[in-house]
């Protein structure tokens, strides 16, 4: 495909502007401000453009043009309707008065109520970008709490072996020590191991329950306890909820902070730092140390941007954080009401299942028992045939699908970690089926088609290093 530069002709132009009908206005600027030459942009016709950008499009692999069992990052459909929802508050602009943006205002003041009921707590902000920026937001809360209360000793915050990368890193940022504590044989965070590690000095465990290897932490409970009787506050990674939404909440497991990522569980476009939202939700006892502002109602039935939180943690993100995903998240909520958001989460463990049965017959499944949303593959075994995960992953590709998560959970050597989520349907569950069983019968009998993958993508494969290394964002 052409740069959009080569596509250039001297003089085309996708715009014209009426002439001018007022006096032309001289800006005064000092030399060194005004640049010296033309700037290099591409000259092409709107048609061009628009060609362009489509051809682009569909080079890109995405949820609305492929299967995506993205584990634990839940890449599930967007439906158009919470596209339309957003489309209608374009013109809106955060520094409006309150006055004139009542109803976008009333819409996040529900969605902080909906997602406190969802999730058993007392409060929500919806400022955080992301769900990593949840986390620190959690940790900036715990920190708070621990100075409020003089408790001066708690430096630690407790982390599983199987957490995702962003829990230590936002733990640390906050400014504790991190601490992990061992899975045990069944995969699950090790009680005994667990007691080993706790005491007095922390301030904190990050806990995502249905864990990153899709099994649910059953002694969350008996955490908790432990956790509270030193205490220490339990935070909830909500990843995961996708898995538990209805069924059961993470504030009735005892946890105290909850991030989520809306859009995991609540179809809106994948954050991955940003822009997405993940909303932090709080009980009652930390309500003080949330950052602000919140959205509040007073006693006329206005809604109001609250700035009177006393203890607030500060503020985390310019204005209120991203409107549109709340939008989107929003009509999810009432599109699915009580028993739809229930019912997805059943299908999305049941899918999983389905798979898990389905390729545990040539494929090592690590912990294999009932899971949740997602389990994992161990990809160990393909060492016999001369390919690696990685390998078999990228020869996804060739057959139109996104690549699951690899090589994480770290516990599992050679992780291939698989959520379809609910919204695939079971012919689409049964074509990856199909696929990965042909894969591994190439890895069998002809293995350099998988080292040499992807063949047939816009991109062949890249030199992961240097490509994290020295980024490229030019033609
Ligand atoms: C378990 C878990 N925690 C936290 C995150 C971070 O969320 P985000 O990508 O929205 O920053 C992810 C996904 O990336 C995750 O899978």
């Amino acid at each position: 495909m052409k740069l959009i530069f080569e596509k250039s002709k001297e003089g085309r132009t996708a715009f014209s502007l009426p002439k001018l009908d007022v006096p032309e206005v001289k800006i005064e600027l000092e030399n060194e401000l005004l640049r010296k030459e033309e700037p290099n942009l591409p000259q092409v016709n709107e048609l061009e453009v628009v060609r362009h950008y489509n051809e682009l499009e569909r080079k890109n692999h995405s949820v609305d043009s492929g299967f995506y069992p993205l584990g634990s990052c839940t890449m599930k459909y967007n439906p158009m309707l919470n596209e339309e929802m957003a489309n209608l508050f374009n013109n809106i602009h955060p520094y409006l008065d309150e006055e004139q943006v009542q109803g976008a205002l009333e819409l996040m003041y529900n969605l902080q109520k909906y997602l406190g009921e969802i999730t058993g707590m007392d409060a929500v902000t919806l400022q955080p970008a992301a769900g990593a920026h949840g986390e620190l937001t959690g940790m900036l809360i715990v920190r708070k709490y621990i100075e409020d209360n003089g408790y001066t000793n708690k430096t630690k915050v407790i982390l599983p072996d199987s957490a995702h990368g962003t829990n230590p890193a936002s733990a640390k940022m906050a400014g504790f020590d991190v601490v992990e504590v061992k899975s045990g044989s069944d995969g699950r965070v090790d009680l005994e191991e667990f007691k080993k590690v706790m005491d007095d000095s922390v301030a904190a465990i990050m806990l995502t329950n249905p864990n990153t290897l899709g099994l649910f932490e059953k002694d969350i409970l008996e955490i908790a306890r432990l956790a509270h009787e030193h205490n220490a506050l339990l935070y909830y990674d909500g990843a995961n909820l996708n898995a538990i939404m209805g069924k059961v909440r993470p504030g009735d497991m005892g946890f105290d902070i909850v991030h989520l990522n809306l859009h995991k569980t609540f179809s809106t476009p994948h954050g991955m730092g940003g822009p997405g939202s993940g909303p932090v939700g709080v009980k009652e006892k930390l309500k003080d140390y949330l950052p602000k502002p919140i959205v509040d109602i007073n006693e006329d039935g206005k809604y109001f941007f609250n700035y009177d939180i006393p203890k607030s943690c500060g503020r985390l993100r310019t204005f209120y954080g991203n409107f549109s995903v709340m939008v989107r998240a929003y009509t999810y909520i009432l599109m699915m009401g009580k028993e739809g958001l229930k019912f997805a989460s059943e299908m999305a463990v049941l899918n999983a299942n389905y798979l898990r049965k389905k390729l545990e017959k040539e494929f090592d499944i690590a912990y294999d028992e009932i899971c949740k949303h997602e389990f994992v593959i161990d990809g160990s075994f393909l060492k016999e045939y001369g390919v690696k995960t990685l390998d078999f992953a990228k020869r996804l590709l060739d057959y139109g699908i996104h690549p699951p998560t690899i090589y994480f959970p770290l516990i599992v050597h050679e992780a291939m970690m698989i959520e379809p989520t609910e919204t695939e349907s079971k012919e689409e569950l049964d074509r990856f089926v199909e696929v990965m069983h042909k894969i591994l019968e190439e890895a069998k009998t002809d293995p350099e088609i998988l080292k040499g993958a992807p063949r047939n993508t816009p991109v062949r494969r890249l030199n992961e290093t240097i490509a994290n290394k020295q980024l490229k964002l030019r033609g």
